[in-house]
C-alpha cells in the first residue's frame, strides 16, 4: 500500500504541475509516470467503491444533482460562495451518520458472511443499514460530513469499516477511501470534508492488541496526509480548511500527549454520553471549545415494548427540533444535531430505515423523522444550524433535505 500511496500523491502532483509547454523529453517521462499513477488511482477507486461508492474523477458533476432546486448554486461546490473568514462553526453542514453502510444489503451482509462472526451477534442487514447512496455521491450532493466506523479487518492487517459487529466490507479499507476524498477534493478546492472517526470497539471476539493496531494505523494515516488539515483543538475559518479534511477524533489514545499529536477536534467516547438529548463536550480546553451534542437514537425514555412507532419518531422529532433551534440562537460554538435513530425495544424493531422515513402505511401518517424534519428545517431557514447528521439523506425522494439544511 504503501508504494501505492506514493503514487497517488505522484498522480496529484503532477495534475498541477504538468505545463503544456514542456520539453518533448520531459513530456513523455511525465506522461508514462501519468498513466501509471492513473491507474494506481483506478485500482484504489475501485477497492475503496463498497464503502465510498462508484467514483470517476474525469466525470465528477460539474452541476447541481438535485431535481428539485431551482437555484443556481452547484451543491457539489456550495461552499465557493462563502468567504474565506467564515467560521466553521458558523456554517450549516448537512452529515450523514453511519455513512459507509449505504450499501450494506442483505446481498452484501450474506456476501461477508464468513468474516462477520454470527457469535458476535450480527442481525439481518436492515438493523445496520443507515443510508441509501454512498459517500461519493453524498458529495457530490453538498453533503460535508461523514461518520465513519472503524476496526481492524477480521485478517488484523488493515483498517476496515464497521457499524458495530457487521464488517462493511472486506476489500474497501480506510485507507483506499481516504483516497476517494482526496479525489474528489482535488477535483472540488473549495469544499471542506469533515470525517469523524469513530472506534467501532467491543466486538465480543475481537483479540486483544487489536485495538493498539488500529489507532497506530489510523495516526499514521492522519499526520501523513497532506489532504489532512493538520490544526488540532480548533476548527478556524472556512479559508484555512478549504481542499482538505478537518477530523473528528471519535476515539481514545493511550495518553493525551499522543492524542495531542493528532489533527482535528478529539471527542473522547468515554466522556460522549449514551444517548443524550443534550450535552456539551469540551474540545480545546485551554481556550474553552465546546460542541453542543443531540445524540438521542433510541427513545427509550419513554419506557417499555412494543410503543407506538408515531410516539418513538415524535420524541426523536422533538429532541432534533429542541436542539436545532438551540443552535439556530447565536454563538460560536459547535452544534452537531444526529436526526439518525431506531428502536430496537420495539419487536419488531423500529428499524434506522422506518424511523427516518416511516414504513409506508398507517402506522406512520406523518412518514418519518426526514419527513418532519424538512417542515423544522424550513421553519428554521437562513439560521445557522452547525452540523445537522442524517439517515437516508437522499429520502424520501420528493424532499429536499440536503437543501433544507443549507436554508435554500
Ligand atoms: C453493493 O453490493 C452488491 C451486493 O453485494 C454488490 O454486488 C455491488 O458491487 C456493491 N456495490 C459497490 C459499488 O461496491
Ligand atoms: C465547473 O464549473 C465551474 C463554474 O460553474 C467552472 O469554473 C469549471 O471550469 C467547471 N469545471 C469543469 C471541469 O467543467
Ligand atoms: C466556558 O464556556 C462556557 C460556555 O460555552 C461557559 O459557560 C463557561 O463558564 C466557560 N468556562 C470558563 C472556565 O471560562
Ligand atoms: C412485543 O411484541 C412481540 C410480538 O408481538 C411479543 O412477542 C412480545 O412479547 C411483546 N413484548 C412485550 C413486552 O409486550
Ligand atoms: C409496518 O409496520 C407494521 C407494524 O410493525 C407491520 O405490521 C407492517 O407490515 C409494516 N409495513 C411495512 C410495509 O413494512
Amino acid at each position: 500500500m504503501a508504494a501505492l500511496a506514493w503514487l497517488l500523491v505522484l498522480h496529484f502532483h503532477l495534475l498541477s504541475f504538468i505545463s503544456p509547454s514542456a520539453g518533448t523529453a520531459t513530456t513523455t517521462t511525465l506522461q508514462t509516470s501519468q498513466s501509471l499513477a492513473d491507474l494506481a488511482l483506478k485500482k484504489v477507486l475501485a477497492d475503496s467503491a463498497q464503502v465510498f461508492g462508484e467514483y470517476s474523477p474525469s466525470s465528477s458533476p460539474n452541476k447541481t444533482t438535485t431535481t428539485t432546486t431551482t437555484t443556481t448554486t452547484s451543491r457539489a461546490r456550495w461552499m465557493r460562495q462563502i468567504p474565506d473568514a467564515a467560521l466553521l462553526t458558523q456554517l450549516s453542514i448537512p452529515g450523514t451518520h453511519d455513512s459507509a453502510t449505504w450499501n450494506f444489503s442483505q446481498a452484501t451482509r450474506d456476501s461477508l458472511a464468513h468474516n462477520t462472526d454470527p457469535a458476535n451477534g450480527v442481525f439481518d442487514a436492515v438493523f445496520y443499514r443507515c443510508q441509501a447512496a454512498s459517500p461519493a455521491a453524498a458529495l457530490d450532493a453538498g453533503i460535508r460530513f461523514f461518520d465513519l466506523r472503524y476496526a481492524l479487518d477480521p485478517t488484523g492487517t488493515a483498517l476496515a469499516f464497521y457499524h458495530k459487529a457487521a464488517l462493511m466490507s472486506q476489500r474497501a479499507t480506510v485507507e483506499d477511501v481516504l483516497f476517494g476524498f482526496y479525489a474528489w477534493l482535488e477535483a472540488h478546492p473549495s469544499e471542506v470534508v469533515i470525517l469523524s472517526f469513530q472506534y467501532e470497539g467491543g466486538r465480543p471476539n475481537e483479540p486483544s492488541g487489536y485495538f493498539a493496531t488500529a489507532q497506530g494505523l489510523l495516526a499514521g494515516v492522519l499526520t501523513g496526509s497532506r489532504y489532512v488539515l493538520q490544526q488540532r483543538g480548533e476548527l478556524g475559518t472556512l479559508g484555512q480548511a478549504r481542499g482538505r479534511i478537518v477530523v473528528f477524533q471519535r476515539f481514545d489514545l493511550p495518553t493525551e500527549q499522543q492524542q495531542l499529536l493528532l489533527p482535528g477536534l478529539h471527542f473522547s467516547p468515554s466522556l460522549w454520553p449514551d444517548n443524550g438529548k443534550d450535552f456539551v463536550l469540551t474540545y480545546n480546553t485551554a481556550r474553552n471549545l465546546s460542541a453542543y451534542i443531540e445524540d438521542y437514537y433510541e427513545p427509550n425514555d419513554l419506557g417499555g415494548a412494543n410503543l407506538s412507532a408515531v410516539a418513538i419518531i415524535d420524541a426523536k422529532v422533538a429532541a432534533v427540533e429542541a436542539h436545532l433551534n438551540k443552535a439556530a440562537g447565536g454563538g460560536d460554538d459547535l452544534y452537531i444535531t444526529f436526526t439518525s435513530a431506531e428502536y430496537n425495544l420495539n419487536d419488531p424493531h423500529v428499524t434506522p430505515e422506518i424511523m427516518a422515513l416511516g414504513n409506508g402505511t398507517e402506522l406512520t401518517p406523518q412518514g418519518g423523522v426526514n419527513q418532519q424534519l424538512v417542515g423544522v428545517l424550513k421553519g428554521l431557514r437562513g439560521k445557522r444550524l452547525g452540523i445537522v447528521v442524517l439517515d437516508f439523506w437522499d429520502q424520501p425522494g420528493d424532499v429536499d433535505l440536503v437543501g433544507a439544511v443549507l436554508g435554500l
